[in-house]
């Protein structure tokens, strides 16, 4: 079965101390949680802090973005091989918000995912439709082509290694969480185009929820069948909800 796998996306939030003070308080509560994955992605700024923080523990480390390119003139971006020096395990692309106020493509996102899988990074790949989209029914086309576009250069023999992360934009940092059911409709249907492009290697493909996941809702989200983890923005910033959210009840409200 697929190993959950719950991450942390601290977005342009905490300098180096909070994020080491993060660290700090969380460790001790998810020592434990051995059954799932946990991943940290702090700004690139805290990385090298968190990396020493984390260091031996069961807490893997993602950036938040990078640059396609191995070096070279392109003022203010990072390398892939400057990830892997940190010991960076996953790193997210194509986020809704790097989508909508960078203008980021299918296109440069799947350069992005070969770039890490040539340096052994695995990429979390973010894709989700916006509220008038969803409203105009267009949420599993809108959806599918991100898929076919951001996936477009995985080397057939890694896709396993692939996350994706279904966050949709009008859930994200608004308190509003598509219900359990909604969501893995939408999961259900991004398994059955990874299972089209990469065969059974699909069921071993973890596919995370995102947007507005908290404490309160994370028992019922990860009780749904596709739902394999969570990408977690606000709540994510505060190591007792995290840790909580590491630690969820997968039974959810079956229970
Ligand atoms: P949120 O953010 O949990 O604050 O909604 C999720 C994300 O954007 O990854």
């Amino acid at each position: 079965m697929r190993r959950p796998i719950l991450a942390a996306n601290w977005k342009m939030h905490k300098t180096t101390e909070e994020a080491a003070a993060f660290v700090d308080a969380f460790l001790p509560q998810v020592k434990d949680a051995n059954a799932v994955d946990i991943v940290l992605a702090p700004t690139f700024t805290a990385i090298d802090r968190v990396a020493k923080a984390i260091a031996g523990s069961n807490v893997a480390l993602a950036a938040q973005n990078v640059n396609p390119e191995e070096k070279g003139a392109f003022t203010g971006e990072i390398a892939p091989g400057m990830l892997v020096e940190f010991g960076c395990a996953y790193t997210i692309v194509g986020h809704s918000e790097r989508r909508a106020l960078y203008g980021e493509t299918d296109d440069f996102i799947a350069k992005k995912a070969a770039a890490l899988f040539a340096r052994d990074i695995r990429p979390i790949v973010c894709v989700g439709e916006t509220l008038e989209e969803r409203e105009a029914d267009r949420t599993l086309e809108v959806v599918g082509g991100q898929i076919a576009g951001s996936l477009a250069e995985v080397p057939e023999a890694r896709a396993e290694e692939v996350v994706v992360a279904y966050e949709p934009v009008w859930a994200i940092g608004t308190g509003k969480t598509a219900t359990p059911e909604m969501a893995q409709e939408v999961h259900a249907a991004i398994r059955g185009q990874l299972r089209e492009r990469f065969g059974d290697a699909a069921d071993a493909i973890r596919i995370q929820y995102g947007g507005s996941v908290k404490p309160e809702n994370v028992d019922s989200l990860m009780a749904q069948p596709d739902i394999d983890g969570a990408l977690v923005g606000g709540a994510a910033l505060d190591p007792d909800a995290f840790a909580r959210i590491v630690c969820f009840e997968p039974a959810g409200d079956n229970a």
